[in-house]
């Protein structure tokens, strides 16, 4: 059995500000990869593009995961979808959902956000020093109690109908990503299988990067997780922004 690198050491807290702070500061003093900092309730989570993410104590999955990949800084992205592949999987196999995925790294349930994705990276000369994982999964309250956000997003009690065992869903996630790094390790990218859960390609999209909205086809994703945005002839290639799917 290889050796286990994700939750080699998890540290619990009860109230944090953010679990992704937590982490990089512990990489700053020399901590190995591997590292797990979960906690009950953030008071200054966030998520991309400067958001905000705050969720109930104790309902929920939020946690930060310190990798040093052996990659170079354009393959970072590997990450990015190794981790909404990860949850994906978990979902599947651990509650027999069907969840897709949303560019660059949301899961989605019935087409509703259910698990958001920040990853940030330190990059030192040439090489990736270090990645933050930091994963937030809604799972046990519910969205109705949140009309403004209830149309996009959805915790697991809404889909499911009943409350989670967490402990269960956070071994899983961590057994199911050392599977899924050992082959990042490898060199293989996992774009195949990212690209396949993909729930908005060929469709209309809109997509929101530094300000400026684009429209046009989401096409394709290629190797280094760009996003393909097809407009009349041309293709823009996308790096990061926010994606709506066009109805
Ligand atoms: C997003 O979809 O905008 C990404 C959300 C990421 C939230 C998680 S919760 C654990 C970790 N700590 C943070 O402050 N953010 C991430």
């Amino acid at each position: 059995m290889p050796e286990q690198i994700f939750g080699r050491k998890i540290s619990r807290f009860d109230q944090v500000q953010s679990t992704n702070d937590l982490v990089r500061d512990a990489a700053e003093q020399g901590e190995a990869e591997g590292l797990v900092i979960a906690a009950q309730e953030q008071l200054a989570g966030r998520g991309r593009m400067g958001r905000r993410w705050i969720v109930p104590r104790g309902t929920s999955l939020q946690c930060s995961i310190l990798l040093r990949p052996p990659l170079a800084p354009q393959h970072a992205s590997r990450l990015m979808q190794m981790a909404a592949l990860a949850v994906a999987r978990t979902l599947e196999r651990e509650l027999h959902l069907q969840p897709t995925l949303k560019w660059p790294n949301d899961v989605l349930l019935d087409g509703k956000k259910v698990c958001g994705i920040l990853t940030e990276s330190s990059i030192v000369g040439e090489t990736l020093a270090y990645v933050i994982l930091g994963i937030g999964l809604n799972v046990n309250y519910t969205m109705r109690a949140y009309p403004e956000l209830a149309p996009f997003a959805t915790t697991l009690q809404d889909v499911l109908g009943y409350a989670v065992e967490l402990p269960c869903l956070e071994r899983a996630l961590l057994h199911e990503s050392d599977a899924l790094y050992a082959r990042i390790c490898n060199g293989e990218s996992l774009v195949d299988e990212y690209r396949a859960r993909l729930a908005m390609l060929g469709q209309p999209i809109r997509v929101l990067e530094r300000g400026e909205i684009l429209q046009g086809i989401a096409e394709d994703v290629d190797a280094d997780g760009a996003l393909i945005l097809k407009q009349d002839d041309t293709r823009v290639k996308l790096l990061a922004g926010d994606v709506t799917i066009i109805k």
